[in-house]
């Protein structure tokens, strides 16, 4: 059965709207990024992301709309991001949905903002992503890892509302214990002075610098252990930048200042080889302990970086199995992803109704590996 679906995504800092066709054709994908208002902060303000989702929503809807070339009364069903995120930001994506879905009387699909990063690698493609895989998602919020055996989060499809269960289709078998990559990516790139929203600018400055210039701590929490921790990179950084601070004052021996801009270049390099030889020690060993992963699936807005991209094909064609990346449109986030996923929920009859909740924390669970 064919179906098209338009999603919505604002569960975090980009308004975005996309009509995707059969799970898989995207037909439009429109993103209003609202980086130069959250600049300033050197994050996300979620009162400020709320506000601006309300305003640029429904433009987004309508350019999405248009770009596919289709009709409101053509869609099969309304697809959203429902879960996890900032709770502000996703009601509206969430009551816009119910409008949407009530006044065109078809199914409101909540979609889980997880399970969407790991399935944007099906994206135009044909064929079926390779079950089962180890999931990667690394993003702002999120450095996971897990078990996916399926594109939806409970095994089989669930009983027609978005409640993920452990041991479904998609399971967590390892997390971050304090800051997520890209969040100590922003933050490495607030040390070096390189601007907002760091990642993209740190990892272009990487590709001009050397990696081995300061060897920084790659965090394995012990030797079997697939969980993350990145606090410790992020303040190793601060000290071979800014020098050990003064035990009395506080105060940092150079400023950001006395930095030359190949030095800027050598410790971006350093910081992203750390970081990323980290997630590709942890993807190792998950594939180690699952033991029939035929595939590594990555998403998230750092599944855009160069060095893990590459990293993940040579680790993928090492072992024989499948690297999964999703295209470089579809790393951020975006709501093809969400009308993408949402395709599968409405085959297995997984649609929710206008009661449908935010929801702050995501639906995939751990379980066991
Ligand atoms: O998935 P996403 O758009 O939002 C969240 O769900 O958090 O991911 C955004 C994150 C930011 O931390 C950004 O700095 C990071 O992804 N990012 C990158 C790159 N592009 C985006 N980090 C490293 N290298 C990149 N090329
Ligand atoms: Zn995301």
């Amino acid at each position: 059965m064919g179906s098209l679906i338009l999603g919505l995504e604002t569960s975090c800092d980009e308004t975005a709207g996309a009509v995707v066709e059969d799970g898989v054709r995207v037909r439009s994908n429109v993103i209003a990024t609202q980086h130069e208002l959250h600049r300033k902060y050197a994050g996300v303000v979620p009162e400020i992301a709320s506000r601006a989702h309300v305003e640029r929503l429904m433009p987004v809807v309508e350019e999405a709309v248009e770009k596919a070339g289709v009709g409101l009364s053509d869609l099969d069903a309304i697809a959203v991001g429902n879960r996890p995120g900032l709770i502000g930001s996703l009601l509206v994506g969430v009551g816009a949905a119910k409008a949407l879905a009530w006044s065109l009387d078809v199914p409101i699909v909540g979609v889980d903002h997880v399970a969407a990063h790991l399935y944007a690698a099906q994206l135009d493609r044909d064929d079926v992503l390779a079950y089962p895989g180890v999931g990667l998602v690394v993003s702002g919020g999120h450095t996971s890892l897990y078990r996916v055996d399926g594109p939806m989060e409970e095994a089989g499809g669930g009983g027609g509302k978005n409640e993920g269960r452990s041991g479904g289709g998609i399971t967590v078998i390892g997390k971050t214990i304090d800051d997520a990559v890209g969040e100590a990516y922003d933050k490495a790139a607030v040390i070096l002075g390189l601007g907002y929203p760091g990642g993209p600018k740190l990892d272009r400055a990487a590709q001009q610098g050397n990696a081995k210039f300061v060897r920084l701590p790659r965090s394995m929490l012990g030797r079997d252990s697939l969980d993350f921790s990145f606090s410790g990179l992020k303040t190793a950084l601060l000290y071979a930048v800014r020098g050990t601070p003064d035990h009395e004052t506080r105060e940092f021996p150079r400023e950001l200042d006395a930095l030359t801009e190949q030095e800027r270049l050598d410790f971006s390099a350093s910081f992203q080889a750390a970081a990323i030889d980290t997630l590709i020690v942890k993807l190792e060993r998950a594939l180690d302990q699952m033991g029939d992963a035929r595939s590594v699936i990555i998403g998230g807005g750092v599944s855009a970086n160069s060095l893990l991209r590459k990293r993940v094909v040579e680790l993928a064609d090492e072992r024989g199995i499948e690297a999964c990346l999703p295209p470089m449109g579809y790393c951020l986030d975006n709501a093809a992803m969400i009308a993408g996923l949402a395709h599968h929920r409405l085959q297995a009859g997984a649609v929710d109704d206008l009661e449908l909740a935010a929801i702050a924390t995501t639906g995939v669970k751990r379980g066991k590996r």
